[in-house]
């Protein structure tokens, strides 16, 4: 592709690209063509990357996507409070050569040497020209306070994910986690480039447009059924994207193709073959991981319907990867499909139950969810489970149904005098901005499941948390900004 079909192809958002760049220039000159022509495909948003630990020298990264051609990019940081730019490992790129969309490069660049919890600039320099600029924060350390925001099943183009983006935008937080469905409706390269990038990397704030996030802010998430579910490359060749463009630590247990609790990947043999040299070494392996943020432990689950979680060797992974994790003072769990859910959605979906023992044994805190697009909040709960639901024969039935136990609910707890659970708190935060589901149920209690003490459907809504040492509050925030519910918890 020349630079004349590129802006032409990209001239709505090339316009605003030159806003951008016309601004950076008051720091530093800027090539004339690189005023006219923005160089990327997609503007650089940040990641974690494959660092699941704490480091006392913290790491980031920085990926963007160009048309798929040679060019001498670099990358440098500069500290707050600093005038120089150090300059960073030279960046690498992940060609993209998938049927039905150009060809087109994802490019990576280490953000390194950064000091933990403390705000830089980096910039990224075409030819030597800077050609863009943003801010960041690093990694938070274990004695640092953090805020994070959590939600699910945005990226739908909606009116809904744009203001849910504007107020993740002024709740300030230091890292985005979204708990999948990430874009609709099969996480193809096509649909993150109009329901994905521009709302979520957008040039500027506003509640009908998105805000400019990804740039400043780390994004982390779990995929869900709309992200790597289908893996038929026939119907949609450009599917699984969550392979190319996210960067995530690459330490959990499933790591070869075709390994057991992996999807099928169907389609025509070359299809295929693109998307696995593609993703590189992110598939299948990027489905599960976990990673330390400030004093918590996160740990990342495919709750997909082709994870088989009563296999033992990955039920032992999440229990050690709990154990090692006793030393932080929050650990939490995230996956796509919740297995404590009062919608009349996605009811009988309840596998991820399988684990709840596993939870209550590594005391976690608290299970975020999605998959649902409402929010629910459950009481602190213990599950158990009937024998009859390891039943081999009831393995197939599994995948998708019921699976049967009772609950023993801590209802001492209210977050706020009593602010210490006994037993699992379970959040269904998927109201991030695809359609609603079961709006009528916020007003019907006599509907809700017995271990849900809120149920918000009405309106779309994020969850915020905050965590100072062994106090966490959440807040589950609506697109306008109210708080519609709140707890703490401390230690
Ligand atoms: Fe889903």
């Amino acid at each position: 592709m020349t630079p004349v079909s590129c802006v032409v192809r990209y001239g709505f958002r090339g316009l605003f690209a030159t806003l951008t760049l016309l601004a950076v220039s008051a720091v530093a000159p800027i090539a004339a063509d690189a005023q006219t022509v923005s160089p990327f495909l997609q503007k650089p948003y940040l990641q974690l990357g494959d660092n699941p630990s704490l480091q006392k020298s913290e790491r980031l990264q920085t990926l963007w996507q160009t048309i798929d051609e040679d060019s001498d990019w670099q990358v440098d940081i500069q500290a707050a409070g600093s005038s120089e730019w150090k300059r960073m490992a030279t960046p690498i790129s992940r060609r993209v050569a998938i049927t039905g969309i150009e060809p087109h490069r994802v490019w990576k660049a280490t953000l390194d040497g950064l000091k933990p919890g403390a705000p830089f600039t980096y910039r990224i320099l075409k030819a030597g020209n800077p050609v863009f600029q943003a801010t960041g924060v690093a990694r938070k350390a274990a004695n640092q306070p953090v805020r994070f925001v959590v939600f699910g099943d945005c990226g739908q183009d909606t009116p809904g994910q744009k203001a849910i983006a504007y107020q993740t935008m002024l709740t300030k937080p230091d890292f985005v986690f979204i708990t999948g469905d990430i874009v609709y409706g099969s996480g193809r390269i096509s649909e993150y480039r109009t329901k994905y990038f521009p709302i979520y990397n957008a040039d500027e704030s506003s509640p009908t447009i998105g805000a400019p996030l990804t740039r400043s802010i780390p994004f982390l998430s779990s995929p869900g059924n709309h992200d790597i579910l289908n893996a038929n490359f026939e119907k949609s060749p450009d599917t699984m994207a969550y392979f190319y463009y996210w960067s995530q630590p690459l330490n959990g247990p499933i790591g070869e193709t075709g390994a057991p609790s992996t999807n099928t990947l169907t389609g025509p043999e070359e299809n295929r073959k693109a998307f696995l040299a593609a993703s590189g070494e992110n598939y299948p392996r990027m489905a599960n991981f976990s990673f330390d943020y400030g004093n918590a432990h996160w740990t990342i689950l495919d709750a997909n319907s082709y994870v088989d979680w009563t296999d033992s060797a990955l039920r032992a992974w999440v229990e050690k990867d709990l154990e090692k994790a006793k030393k932080a003072t929050w650990r939490f769990v995230a996956f796509h499909q919740p297995g404590f859910n009062s919608s009349y959605s996605h009811f009988a979906e309840q596998r991820m139950r399988l684990m709840s023992d596993i939870f209550e044994k590594g005391k976690v805190d608290i299970v975020f969810n999605g998959h649902v697009h409402n929010y629910q909040r459950s009481y602190p709960m213990r599950f158990k489970i009937y024998p009859s639901a390891y039943d081999e024969s009831q393995k197939a039935r599994r995948a998708d149904g019921p699976i049967a136990g009772e609950w023993t609910l801590d209802k001492t707890f209210d977050g706020d005098r009593n602010a210490k659970p006994d037993g699992v708190l379970y959040i269904v935060t998927g109201a991030g901005g695809a359609g609603l589901y079961d709006p009528d149920q916020q007003r019907k209690p006599n509907t809700w499941q017995t271990f849900t003490y809120r149920f918000i459907s009405e309106v779309h809504s994020l969850t915020a948390v905050d965590i100072d040492g062994k106090n966490l509050t959440l807040r589950q925030i609506n697109s306008v900004g109210a708080e519609v519910d709140r707890f703490t918890i401390r230690k």
